[in-house]
């Protein structure tokens, strides 16, 4: 017979593994978000520490030695940025601080040269531990967009894997999201060796549509072809990460706090899959062609007519000849509420300096304490 202690502790370790939790807000910081003019302006003090899990420094790269570069000399290291973003953790002891290596910009060809040569991999781990220990951060976020060879990939996160686990430092990546788009993904390997995978569940359709579409759609829509439903949503790009072999409580879904915009060809024909003649203009503080911040999307657009669509679960919005298709605090509420019935780690944010952060739109920090509301519940 079983001492009582033994049975409750079995009963413990059934229950955890039934109930998982998802409860992971990993949450991007593009730092260069403290140079942005006026109500654009987001610094590391405006981050509230009680609403991310993890914040991910936005962007470090690799020089071609391999050895971790600071990118904005200015901002990380003179401003303070870096030290600004990990000194949060005095406020919550439970805050985790991630670089984040790479981004949508950088050349790949440092991560395969790491990958390749194991002095130059030397070089990645040793130099980003030595970031780690000077600045206060737990771990290292690769971003590589993206790796095209599944071997080169596996190795490169198998040789940062042998150098951080001994010390205790996390591991994660940011991956496509257009299923099997991109050939570098070895699914049941990178779930062995990663701490989280944070799968980009946006960017489905922008500019080049020519047409309206939304950026970051849960599910395919009603009208939208059999291709289309299977491919180009938050959905179908979680599901085929997690039918590949991953470990649901790696992966992450992606949230984003920014939308993609159009010039309507005609103003009276504002639906989905209209005509678009020009991706939209440059916000003041985002300065992007065809796309705007949430914050622009309050700030300058309060009296646009917002239309929720009930097949994608996301909303779009018009004015005149503009258009946004975009995320609000019900779409990232009900995506948040998709991460706990797949069981998910959680989900992550691209990106929170560009929540409401001045109330256009409804409470300060308006997304990312929809996201909190809906984790918590
Ligand atoms: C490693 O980095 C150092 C500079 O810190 C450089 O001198 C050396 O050549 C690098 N090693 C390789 C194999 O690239
Ligand atoms: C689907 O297309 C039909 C016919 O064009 C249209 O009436 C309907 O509103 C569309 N539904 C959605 C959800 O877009
Ligand atoms: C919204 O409409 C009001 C009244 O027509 C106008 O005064 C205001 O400038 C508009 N706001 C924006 C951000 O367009």
């Amino acid at each position: 017979m079983f001492p009582k202690f033994v049975i409750l502790a079995l009963f413990a370790l059934t229950t955890t593994q039934i109930h998982a939790a998802t409860d992971k807000v990993i949450c991007y910081y593009a730092s260069w978000g403290a140079q942005r003019p006026g109500n654009g302006q987001f610094v590391p003090e405006d981050i509230n520490p009680d609403l991310c899990t993890h914040i991910n420094y936005a962007f470090v790269g690799l020089d071609k030695d391999c050895n971790i570069q600071v990118l904005d000399e200015e901002n990380d290291i003179n401003q303070g940025g870096l030290k600004r973003v990990s000194a949060l953790k005095e406020k919550n002891p439970n805050l985790k601080v991630m670089l984040s290596v790479g981004g949508a910009t950088a050349s790949p060809d440092s991560f395969v040269a790491a990958a390749n040569d194991p002095e130059k991999m030397k070089n990645m781990t040793s130099s980003a531990i030595e970031f780690f220990e000077t600045y206060n951060y737990d771990g290292l976020d690769v971003d590589w967009e993206y790796p095209q060879d599944k071997a080169t990939f596996n190795r490169l996160l198998q040789g940062l894997k042998d150098a951080f686990a001994p010390k205790g430092y996390l591991l994660t990546v940011a991956v496509n999201s257009i299923p099997g788009e991109v050939g570098g993904y070895d699914i049941p390997a990178m779930s062995n060796v990663l701490d989280i995978i944070n799968v980009m569940t946006y960017d489905f359709h922008a500019m080049w549509a020519g047409f309206t579409a939304e950026n970051s759609p849960l599910y395919g829509g009603v009208n939208e072809s059999d291709w289309q439903q299977q491919n180009r949503n938050a959905d179908a790009a979680i599901r085929y990460w997690l039918d590949g072999g991953a470990d649901p409580q790696k992966v992450t879904i992606g949230i984003a706090f920014y939308g993609h915009h159009f010039i309507l060809s005609d103003p009276s024909k504002h639906g989905l899959n209209d005509a678009t003649a020009a991706p939209g203009e440059p916000g003041p503080y985002t300065v992007n062609l065809g796309s705007l911040g949430y914050n622009e999307i309050c700030e300058f657009h309060r009296n646009g007519t917002v239309v929720f669509l009930d097949d994608m679960k996301v909303p779009y919005m018009y004015e005149d000849t503009f258009w946004i298709g975009y995320d609000n605090e019900q779409s990232v509420t009900i995506k948040t509420e998709y991460a706990k019935e797949k069981n998910l780690a959680g989900v992550f944010i691209w990106s929170i300096e560009t929540d409401d952060m001045h109330e256009f739109c409804g409470e300060k920090n308006g997304l990312l304490k929809a996201v909190n509301k809906a984790i918590k519940n």
